[in-house]
């Protein structure tokens, strides 16, 4: 059994997915003398540049799946999606620390609320529904604004639809017969996002990353700004809900749960079971970043305790921010620049992202304020 065995360098960690998430990991385990490999279709991905082994195959495709796990050690993932049946095989096979269950919960927004909910934690009030009647039926309980998502497959803000008024409510029905499966919540009039970063080990011991605050435009994240200026009556309940989850789970690795903040209540929104777009600044900002962690989780070491060293801001760059961002570096002297290594710079796709540390976030304002005019315009 893979518990209390411990994966050393230069042993070889294998990654489903080669996006920038599974990249990071790849830099993080590199830095510590392992060795690389990658399940991506897509040649060339940001992930495949840095591994030892890149296999080239779809996530679903079972003799690949079969191959990264013979030639890796521990296999893990850098998105929710995976294919459940390799999920399972790899772990029947003692090389998935982090399991199939987590997978098989966050894939599905039916099971994920449900099983909030039964851990008696705050969430906004839902229904799930399976066609136009169903979600007729559930708007009379719930009152709006309201939202309707599909329980699989989206992200970004991709995959849902907000409902402001009963005006919206044929349109929401027709995504219902569309889709089929869909939960519907009440919309919170929250006054702040937040995200709880934090990793488990296979025994346990749990360490959280400072909480950060989360800015979105157009629904895909915008900024993080650590700490999230948030009251300590909120940050004990986020902090406590998220004990009860990653117990509740049996979480193992780096791990993130997104709430809502209103006033001093909080609601979970939804969980990542990876390493989080809101966790990068801890590249920078702390002792240790959210990927080497999640490294030293599923390869079975120690964690180490966590330490922010500054306030932190962190900026994405997407496609249309690219060449602002590219002008402006042989004049920036505030920012870690990281780019992920892809090909094209399609608007809104993450291409990267610049993390700000200094003493004081009225520094770390200035500082952004000059970088936002820069890199917002053409
Ligand atoms: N019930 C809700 N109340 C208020 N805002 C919401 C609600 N659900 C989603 N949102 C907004 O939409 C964003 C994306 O929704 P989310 O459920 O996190 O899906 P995704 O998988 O696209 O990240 C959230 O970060 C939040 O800003
Ligand atoms: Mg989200």
């Amino acid at each position: 059994m893979l518990k209390n065995r411990a994966i050393l360098p230069p042993q070889t960690i294998g990654i489903i997915g080669g996006g920038q998430l599974g990249r990071m990991m790849a830099i993080a385990a590199r830095e510590m003398g392992y060795q690389i490999a990658v399940l991506d279709p897509t040649p060339n991905c940001p992930t495949g540049q840095l591994a030892d082994h890149h296999i080239q195959a779809a996530y679903d495709d079972m003799d690949a799946i079969q191959q990264l796990t013979e030639i890796s050690d521990v296999v893990t993932y850098e998105f929710e999606n995976v294919d459940l049946q390799a999920a399972k095989y790899i772990e029947e096979q003692g090389k998935l620390p982090q399991g199939a269950l987590a997978l098989e919960i966050t894939q599905n927004r039916e099971k994920e609320k449900q099983l909030m909910k039964r851990s008696g934690l705050p969430v906004p009030d839902f229904a799930i529904v399976h066609d136009g009647e169903a979600c007729e039926q559930a708007m009379a309980e719930l009152s709006y604004p309201a939202v309707i998502k599909t329980c699989r497959g989206g992200y970004d803000g991709k995959g849902q639809l907000k409902l402001l008024s009963e005006k919206d409510l044929p349109d929401a029905m027709n995504f219902a017969d569309q889709h089929q499966h869909c939960i519907i919540e009440q919309w919170i009039s929250f006054d702040k996002e937040i995200s709880v970063v934090f990793t488990r080990t296979q025994t346990g011991e749990i360490t959280i990353f400072p909480i950060g605050e989360n800015d979105h435009k157009d629904h895909i994240l915008y900024q993080t700004t650590v700490p999230a200026q948030i009251s300590n009556a909120v940050k004990k309940q986020a902090t406590k809900a998220t004990k009860k989850l990653a117990e509740e789970m049996q979480v193992v690795g780096t791990f993130a749960i997104e709430m809502f903040v209103r006033g001093d209540a909080i609601y979970i929104n939804e969980m990542a079971p990876r390493p989080h777009n809101s966790g990068h600044y801890t590249i920078e900002a702390c002792n240790i970043s959210q990927f080497k962690q999640h490294i030293l989780a599923i390869c079975g070491l120690p964690l180490i305790d966590i330490e922010l060293l500054q306030p932190a801001v962190m900026i994405n760059i997407l496609g249309e921010n690219l060449k602002p961002l590219l002008n402006m570096m042989p004049t920036m002297k505030h920012g870690f620049v990281h780019l992920y290594g892809k090909a094209e710079a399609k608007e809104k796709r993450k291409m990267g992202h610049v993390t700000f540390i200094a003493e004081d976030l009225e520094t770390l304002n200035e500082q952004i304020d000059q970088f936002k005019e820069a890199t917002t315009h053409d």
